[in-house]
């Protein structure tokens, strides 16, 4: 008898601090940075086949067609490497049903191919240890071995050196979505043009790590950071306006996740995040939404 299919749940990632170095000789940027696994969820599915394929289903509020559908898509990847890891010759049919939109700068893919590492594992029976599935996570994206992970963590290397840092907090975040995504690539390109040549290595403010540590909302809105916020804004303008308004609405601070479009803005409470998340809305912002953060890394939900 075949195994049931087995779902694996995987959460967004916002970045509270994102320090972008030099560019190495593999042309990756150095990082240093903290990231936090917020409430937003991607779902694979994995069942048992003789070759492998993909289908991508999503919430009515995101669009998948930039998803590819080939070999390219990194859940696809991430499934071949797993059995070529160790040396089989298996496929799988994979179902990715998508709360986390596409180019968000929330990681959405990388969440996609942690789903399936785990998911393909427990499908298998391969019990692949912990510190295995975080190297070939690494191999498949900087951000894929948080999303492993989960909650709040350093992030070093190019991203993908994952370790666990204190946070006493739930914190409260209000998530604004755009409409078209943002080439993760091309806001990097843009640093690097923005910049001279002169570029110091990155590093992991204390001031960031006290306040999670503290649980102090007032203290980490005032050491939230990201070096690629100035060229996504450079690129997207109009996203000044949605920090602006969602602060003016009695956010602590707003920033731009990752390399953008999404904005998110920490809030000192659930009363507070539902009130900027209404201002936003009443501004024609149709997809915002609160999530709390930091939730757990990649997880099986169902043995179907
Ligand atoms: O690792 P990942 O595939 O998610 O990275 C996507 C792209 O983002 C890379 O191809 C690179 O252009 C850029 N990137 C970078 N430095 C990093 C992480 C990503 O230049 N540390």
């Amino acid at each position: 008898m075949s195994a049931a299919p087995v779902t694996v749940r995987a959460a967004a990632k916002i970045n509270l601090c994102l320090g972008v170095g030099p560019v190495r000789d593999d042309g990756y940027h150095a990082l240093a940075t903290v990231y936090q696994a917020i409430g937003m969820y991607d779902d694979v599915t994995a069942t048992e086949a003789d070759g492998w394929s993909l289908r991508v289903s999503a919430h009515e509020r995101i669009d998948v067609t930039e998803v590819p559908l080939d070999d390219s898509n990194i859940a696809l990847r991430a499934g071949r490497l797993l059995a070529s890891h160790h040396g089989l010759d298996r496929a799988a049919a994979l179902d990715i049903d998508k709360g986390i939109p596409v180019a968000g700068g929330l990681a959405g893919g990388s969440a996609d191919a942690a789903a399936t590492l785990l998911a393909l594992d427990r499908l298998w029976r391969l019990d692949t240890p912990d510190e295995e599935l975080l190297r070939l996570a690494g191999e498949l994206g900087s951000d894929v071995p948080f999303a492993l992970l989960g909650g709040t963590a350093r992030g070093d290397g190019h991203g993908e050196q994952v370790t666990r840092v204190a946070d006493a907090g739930s914190w409260w975040w209000v998530v604004v979505e755009s409409d078209i995504g943002l080439s993760t690539p091309r806001i990097y390109a843009e640093l690097d043009q923005m910049r001279g040549d002169a570029v110091p290595d990155p590093e992991v403010s204390v001031a960031l790590l006290d306040a999670l540590a503290a649980g102090d909302s007032t203290a980490l809105a005032g050491a939230l950071t990201n070096d690629l916020q100035e060229p996504a804004l450079h690129v997207r303008p109009d996203l000044r306006d949605v920090l602006a308004l969602g602060v003016a609405a009695g956010a602590l601070q707003g920033l731009v996740s990752g390399s953008g479009p999404t904005c998110v803005l920490l809030c000192a409470d659930h009363e507070s995040a539902q009130s900027v998340r209404a201002v936003l809305h009443a501004a024609g912002h149709e997809r915002v939404q609160v999530a709390t953060g930091p939730v757990a890394g990649a997880h099986v939900v169902t043995y179907a």
